[in-house]
């Protein structure tokens, strides 16, 4: 699916294609308990968000350099212009690298070498959003927003990712008050797994513009209500709930039910080399299996642009 659009829910990480994760251990001298690709890739069976994230993380170790982090969001990029992603507003996790040695620095040097030739090199402005694992404490996500303070100028913003039941968004009201403090945009994955009391408190305990997935709002009718009067984007992943059993298959997924109720959609791929497809693969998807009008396909679209933090000028300009 080529429609111009904006990628607003994108974790870097999440792009690390079997094939990179290889080629970045050899070069690294990193051991991977896989055998090889095919290997690795029949691991991509997940129960739900946990069992997922286990296998993000242990990827990871293959990421150390900058030149690695370079060619993760290169590879990303040339994929995501290739599907018709003219904007991507790029998650990364400091602390996932910090944790085995990697500095903030060489994660946020390393990407920028890509996004800085973003533009010229695949048509596609870029923007970076520094999330917190919400399953570390909030005295590290403090530390990260502190260690991050020499790259501010590269940050358009600050995220929550990580396992969401149990690490409600009120734990992380200090570190959001500190990211506003400073001029950040602020945003929060909530209602993927955990309940819709948890989108209700980043709105009013963190003070989000949008909220990532959101699925789980559907659930009550005065949230939902809410949402629409306030035009508050979600960033919707379709693949993404479906391999991770939030949805049981794509034809149950809720999003034409969103739409018909007003709600500011927007349908991006998460982790993409994990989930079976990029964002432009998430709008072919449910075009085809939840058969969505072309126009529903460019209110979509419209809406990327109108959620993302590009100026409304630029946003006008890319519809
Ligand atoms: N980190 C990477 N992908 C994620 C997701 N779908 N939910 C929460 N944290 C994540
Ligand atoms: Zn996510």
């Amino acid at each position: 699916m080529s429609l111009p659009k904006a990628e607003l829910h994108l974790h870097i990480e999440g792009t690390l294609e079997p094939e990179l994760a290889f080629e970045l251990a050899a070069r690294n001298g990193v051991e991977l308990p896989y055998a090889d690709t095919d290997a690795l890739r029949k691991a991509y069976r997940f129960e739900d968000l946990q069992s997922f994230l286990n296998l993000y993380y242990e990827l990871m170790a293959v990421l150390r350099t900058e030149r690695d982090f370079e060619d993760l969001a290169n590879a990303y990029l040339a994929r995501a212009a290739a599907q018709g992603v003219r904007h991507a507003e790029i998650f990364f996790d400091p602390q996932a690298h910090i944790a085995r040695g990697v500095e903030m620095g060489t994660v946020v040097e390393g990407l920028w070498r890509a996004l800085a030739r973003s533009e010229d090199a695949h048509g596609v402005s870029t923007q970076l959003i520094m999330c917190f694992l919400r399953d570390e404490s909030a005295q590290s996500a403090l530390e990260t927003l502190e260690a991050a303070k020499p790259y501010l100028d590269r940050i358009v913003g600050v995220g929550l990712d990580s396992a969401e039941v149990g690490h409600p968004p009120v734990k992380f009201r200090e570190v959001y008050e500190a990211a506003a403090a400073l001029g950040l945009r602020r945003v929060a994955h909530a209602g993927e797994e955990g309940p819709p009391e948890y989108i209700v408190e980043a709105l009013d305990v963190l003070g989000v513009e949008r909220i990532d997935h959101g699925l789980r709002c559907m659930e009550s009718p005065e949230l939902v209500a809410r949402l629409v009067r306030d035009r508050v984007p979600l960033t919707l992943c379709p693949l993404s709930n479906v391999r991770l059993r939030t949805v049981d298959v794509l034809a149950d997924h809720p999003l034409p039910a969103m739409l018909d109720a007003g709600l500011l959609c927007t349908v991006n791929s998460d982790d993409p080399a994990y989930f079976g497809g990029y964002a432009g693969d998430n709008f072919d998807s449910v075009q085809k299996t939840l058969g969505l009008t072309e126009e529903r396909l460019r209110e979509l679209a419209r809406n990327s642009f109108l959620a993302s933090f590009l100026e409304h000028d630029e946003g006008r300009r890319e519809r």
